[in-house]
């Protein structure tokens, strides 16, 4: 593997989640695979999980691992090729990328998108200066359109606790108050078109998400309907893709309860994290048995680190 930015970057994604589940088995075997290697983790945005997970994941590994909060303690940065700075900005993406790289010999990099011109999140405008300039392998942490080491955490998480061959899937859109990106239901979507499961998209009208990420799922406005039988429900808020960025709806009524997974085949119940409380999904949900949430977060070290080790065997 010679970078990590989406799932196009792996050659064999069932040898991947077999990877990181022996790893979670035996966590400190490739100790010193990382010796005298480091891994700079460099934030445009806040997180939890992805931070310390993949910081975890590199010290199993016996690598340094360097965390750079860029928007709070970096300079502030320019990211418009040909800009006179003449205004707030005080260093280009140019050379704080070029220079992140001398330091580390891979990079991770976290970058929201804007919200706001679609062409610029969904070419990548932001996290693809970094990979341009850096000149090491890059690891996504959430890029604007994609977020892959929670995707493959997500797939581990299915592959570990499916009681059927081929489970069904379902990722389901939930309300919430504020216009959130794409990346992590794009992401899913596309891992679950690649993987061994029979997957389901269901959301209200004007939330369907790009065709690029969804090509071969079922979609549907009705939830009840996709939730018939599923052994997963992958419960996640997106913005509309078109009009871009904006909320088309809040649709309240389709925050998830125990009464709607009576249709389910005893589903288990995902989400990411953050999650907004009786907004996205109901404490009823999150406190019962059909969660998996915290389990799925813990999963995030091991897709981090099979994730490193492959690149680690790569240079
Ligand atoms: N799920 C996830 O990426 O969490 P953080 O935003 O806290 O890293």
């Amino acid at each position: 593997m010679k970078q990590f930015t989406s799932v196009h970057d792996v050659t064999d994604i069932n040898a991947l989640v077999t990877e990181a589940l022996a790893l979670k088995k035996d966590p400190y075997a490739f100790q010193h695979l990382g010796k005298n290697k480091t891994i700079g983790l460099v934030f445009l945005n806040p997180s939890l999980r992805t931070r310390m997970s993949t910081q975890k994941a590199a010290l199993n590994l016996g690598m340094n691992a360097m965390v750079l909060n860029i928007d709070k303690e970096g300079w502030a940065l320019e990211l418009q090729d040909g800009a006179i700075m003449n205004g707030t900005t005080v260093e280009h993406v140019r050379e704080a990328a070029a220079v992140l790289g001398q330091y580390v010999d891979f990079l991770g990099v976290r970058s929201f998108p804007g919200l706001k011109d679609r062409e610029e999140d969904y070419s990548e405008t932001i996290f693809n200066k970094f990979v341009e300039y850096c000149g090491v392998p890059v690891v996504s942490l959430e890029s604007a359109t994609r977020h892959p080491l929670q995707s493959l955490a997500d797939l581990i998480t299915i592959t570990e606790l499916k009681k059927v061959e081929q489970p069904k899937v379902v990722l389901t859109w939930a309300p919430h108050i504020k216009a959130l990106p794409q990346a992590v239901p794009n992401s899913f979507a596309e891992w679950m078109c690649h993987a061994d499961v029979d997957f389901v998209i269901t959301h209200p009208e004007g939330y369907a998400l790009s065709e690029e990420f969804t090509k071969n799922a079922t979609i549907t406005h009705n939830q009840q309907e996709a939730l018939a039988g599923a052994d997963f429900v992958y419960v996640k808020n997106w913005s509309a893709y078109e009009p871009y960025g904006e909320m088309p709806g809040s649709h309240e009524d389709w925050m998830l309860t125990n009464q709607m997974l009576e249709a389910t085949n005893d589903a288990k119940v995902m989400h990411c994290l953050p999650v907004r409380r009786n907004l996205e999904l109901s404490d009823e949900i999150l406190d019962g048995p059909h969660s998996v949430v915290i389990h799925e977060a813990g999963n995030r070290v091991w897709a981090a680190q099979a994730v490193l080790k492959q690149l680690l065997e790569s240079i």
